[in-house]
């Protein structure tokens, strides 16, 4: 007997480029669970215009960013499935399903939803904004998922969609699965120039399509040991940012990293030189990859339409579990 394989899905809304804060952070987490699980990756492009609808000219670009970082990246699309959120429109119709019994103060009081309002600057938060979660439910929940792999910051959305489900299934008849968070407990990169977080917003990202000119651009300018303007100075490495990249990038060497600039062995250019070669490791198979897709874009395009076409079909014989359920496919010609 085959057993079928966890189902997982993940998400992100295209905003951008992606950089090795994202790689680090979930990325090249899901390029392992791929092995494993079942994947379904979903660019959540209706979510994206929760907080950037006047920004809508920019999706469509974003979108095959977003997809071409993933295939760089090492999703292979015989094992992932990569989905557009709004050729689901499936997804939209059961979020209207479980509307009708989410409280608004819920998703008022959710910790995300706030911090997001307050980045943005939202003081009267839209409707589809404040009830993105509510369709974040409904995407992991129309593909069955078990598993959501992500980060803090969407824990509470997952929490959400647990109790939708569970409410659902209640209401009604128990036809979908209660997701489980798989956390992913990787510490958050820090920026090369000292700032706790790499991000676009803070311009201190090393993009996964940087060139390896852009990569020693931004290396050679990374904070290091104020304390250490000559060579022989002896080094502090617990406070350089170059360092803590070698402790992420550089595993092996770490040590001796740390030993040559306590002892004033190594200057801070080689060090950086050093630093960026083992980025340029790390991305070289990336940039391999990124090439042939960008020589033949008809492909990332069919690689999108196939993926959301299965992910439709798994989506619609879930809907029709959904209705029949809720007692509303009422003359069964949906069967
Ligand atoms: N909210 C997620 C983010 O901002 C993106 C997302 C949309 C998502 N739908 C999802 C994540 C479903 C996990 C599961 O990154």
């Amino acid at each position: 007997m085959t057993t079928a394989r966890k189902r997982i899905l993940t998400g992100d809304r295209p905003t951008g480029k992606l950089h090795l804060g994202h790689y680090m952070g979930s990325l090249a987490n899901r390029v392992r669970l791929q092995d494993e699980y079942e994947s379904y990756i979903l660019i959540a492009d209706v979510q994206a215009l929760s907080t950037h609808y006047e920004k809508n000219e920019n999706i469509h670009r974003d979108l095959l960013q977003i997809a071409e970082d993933y295939l760089a990246a090492g999703i292979d699309p015989e094992r992932a499935t990569i989905v557009i959120q709004s050729r689901i429109p499936e997804i939209h119709e059961l979020m209207m399903y479980y509307s009708m019994f989410t409280s608004v103060n819920v998703l008022r009081h959710n910790p995300t939803v706030k911090a997001e309002a307050a980045q943005y600057g939202f003081s009267d938060m839209t409707y589809g904004f404040l009830g993105y979660p509510v369709s974040q439910a409904a995407d992991i929940s129309i593909f069955k998922a078990s598993l959501v792999p992500v980060g803090e910051d969407q824990i509470p959305h997952i929490e959400l969609a647990r109790k939708i489900v569970r409410r659902f299934n209640e209401l009604y008849q128990p036809v979908l699965v209660v997701p489980e968070v798989l956390l992913s407990n990787t510490p958050r990169l820090i920026g090369l120039d000292g700032h706790a977080k790499m991000s676009k917003s803070l311009n201190n990202a090393i993009y996964l399509s940087d060139t390896p000119d852009e990569i020693w651009e931004k290396v050679r300018n990374a904070v290091t040991d104020p304390a250490r303007i000559h060579k022989t100075d002896p080094g502090h490495p617990e406070v350089c940012m170059v360092y803590a990249y070698h402790k992420e990038f550089n595993k092996d060497e770490t040590d001796a990293v740390a030993e040559d600039c306590i002892n004033g062995r190594i200057g801070c250019v080689q060090c950086k030189k050093n630093l960026t070669r083992c980025l340029n490791e790390l991305l070289d198979p990336m940039r391999e990859r990124r090439v042939q897709y960008l020589n033949h874009p008809e492909r990332v395009t069919e690689i999108l339409v196939e993926g959301s076409k299965k992910a439709h079909r798994v989506a619609c014989d879930t809907m029709l579990e959904v209705r029949d359920a809720m007692g509303i496919d009422y003359f069964g010609e949906h069967q």
